[in-house]
């Protein structure tokens, strides 16, 4: 027992790579950067700075969990893990494949309005294209009158949350399941961000003084967080491509 003790003991101190213990699933432009990059102020979390895809992409998946431990961050027993990749969404097999890897993790899902969604991923492929595409009435829709939409349009088809959502109902109860509201996070980040801390059973921690509302972007940014060494301070604003203007 005292062995069992000393190793317990061991572990909470010590800094490791561990599996999540929660995961943004998406929803793609649903504001999945902000929520992320505001979590990882939370002293107690610790987030996966990229996408790692890996229960959407088999070229991943067959690289083991031992693979996917070693991508995350490290972090004491008693913090939360966290990574975000928004394709867990729409990939039909994703939540067996999470639930396989544990069925006590905590989900979060961004919504927003499924054609203010469909707009956004519109101008991030435009921009990805250079211009060089249908207009967003013609590509979202199959006939000449623009009444159709084409469900073979990704685009369209990620929009049709209640199809996505069965698919993780079958494997999680709703209980495990956050939503946030992804109109809100723009318009008041800490109402949205204190109840995700709630989900998360996380001490609270995020409140005004860590936002500032940008004039030029036009978007809440995170104070600076003030570097050693002289460095200069990162932006806490989001990159060029969140936020982008939405002109069709
Ligand atoms: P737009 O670029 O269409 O405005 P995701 O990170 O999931 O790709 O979502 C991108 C969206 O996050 C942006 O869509 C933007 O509206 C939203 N968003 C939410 N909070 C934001 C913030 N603080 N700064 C910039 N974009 C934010």
């Amino acid at each position: 027992n005292d062995e069992l003790y000393i190793d317990n003991a061991e572990n909470e101190t010590e800094w490791q790579t561990r599996l999540p213990n929660a995961l943004i699933i998406g929803i793609r432009k649903g504001g999945t950067r902000a929520l992320i990059d505001s979590l990882a102020r939370h002293p107690s979390v610790r987030a996966c700075p990229r996408e790692v895809h890996f229960f959407d992409r088999r070229e991943n998946y067959q690289l083991g969990l031992d693979w996917y431990k070693s991508q995350m961050p490290r972090s004491l027993n008693n913090h939360i893990t966290i990574e975000k990749t928004p394709a867990y969404f729409v990939t039909e097999d994703a939540p067996r494949l999470i639930h396989k890897m544990s069925p006590s993790v905590k989900l979060l899902v961004a919504v927003r309005d499924p054609t203010v969604r469909a707009i956004s991923d519109y101008a991030q492929l435009f921009e990805k294209l250079h211009g060089k595409m249908k207009s967003f009435e013609e590509y979202v829709t199959d006939d000449p009158q623009h009444r159709m939409l084409r469900t073979l349009s990704k685009i369209v088809t990620t929009g049709v949350y209640v199809t996505h959502l069965k698919n993780w109902l079958r494997y999680f109860p709703l209980e495990q399941i956050h939503f946030i509201n992804g109109e809100e996070l723009v318009k008041n980040p800490v109402h949205e961000m204190q109840s995700v801390e709630k989900f998360l059973g996380l001490k609270p921690f995020i409140n005004e003084e860590l936002y500032y509302y940008n004039e030029t972007k036009g978007f809440p940014c995170l104070v600076p967080v003030s570097k050693k060494n002289g460095e200069q301070a990162v932006s806490g604003c989001l990159s060029e491509t969140k936020g982008r203007p939405h002109h069709l």
